[in-house]
């Protein structure tokens, strides 16, 4: 049976004070054991301070991101030993943030897939196409060809390790949110790339997220969906309240 996972992705959001804030809050409010893995993603300053307050919890704690060399003159960058250093076993690669106001191209996040899977690290692998793809129907086609070239030349061991966040781009911060029909089809689509790639007990197996304006009022539907495994949540990720519901809407 594939994992259920809620994940929250806090971007460039919270000081150390109020990561203090939301973490005790979530403490409290997620109290109650849950069917679902539970992730949070604050930014690099505050990961090593979430780790020690959430050890013993059932939150995990996540990068945003990391760099694909092991260490070096990299002015402002963060290694994979350094995340593993202070706790941290997941990282978030890919996400369409990172891709459009960073530059980053699906053959560098080839390169950052591998380094974070020599760390034995997990990765929550986010994709997704903009409007543009959608409407003029290449929505398919996009999201095939960012797997193919971050994840298809990977062995097959290497996707116990692997977890997918699509995240429609035109549904991320907007409040339009894919119909959950809308986030079935290309998780359907996503599963059956993924067993033609390598086969049917690996695309059973991967959790498949969905990410993009997921709240708790529609998180249920969505949720509900058969290759629905959870979602990657932005906004509402920041209010341990709305958070909690999302959660229990799994
Ligand atoms: P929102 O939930 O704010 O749309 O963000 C989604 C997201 O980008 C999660 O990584």
């Amino acid at each position: 049976m594939r994992k259920k996972i809620v994940a929250g992705n806090w971007k460039m959001n919270k000081n150390l004070a109020e990561t203090g804030v939301l973490i005790s809050e979530l403490k409290t409010t997620l109290e109650q054991s849950s069917d679902a893995e539970i992730i949070v993603a604050p930014t690099f300053t505050n990961l090593y301070y979430a780790f020690e307050e959430l050890k013993g919890s059932d939150i995990k704690v996540a990068a945003q991101n990391m760099h694909q060399a092991e260490h070096g003159a990299f002015t402002g960058e963060i290694s994979a030993s350094m995340l593993k250093s202070v706790g941290i076993e997941i990282v978030i690669l890919g996400h369409s943030e990172r891709r459009a106001y960073f530059g980053e191209t699906d053959e560098l996040l080839l390169e950052k897939v591998k380094t974070a899977l020599k760390h034995d690290m997990t990765i929550i692998f986010c994709f997704g196409e903009e409007l543009e793809d959608r409407k003029s129907e290449k929505h398919f086609s996009v999201v095939e060809t960012q797997l193919k070239n971050a994840l298809f030349g990977l062995d097959a061991a290497s996707w116990k390790n692997i977890v997918l966040a699509y995240e429609p781009v035109w549904a991320i911060g907007t409040g339009e949110t894919a119909s959950p029909e809308q986030a079935q089809e290309m998780h359907a689509f996503i599963r059956s790339t993924i067993a033609k790639a390598f086969n049917d007990s690996i695309a059973e197996e991967v959790s498949i997220l969905y990410g993009g304006s997921v709240k708790p009022a529609n998180a249920k539907e969505i949720f509900a969906k058969p290759d629905v495994d959870g979602g990657l949540i932005g906004g509402a990720a920041l209010d341990a309240e709305s958070f909690a519901a999302i959660v229990n809407a799994i």
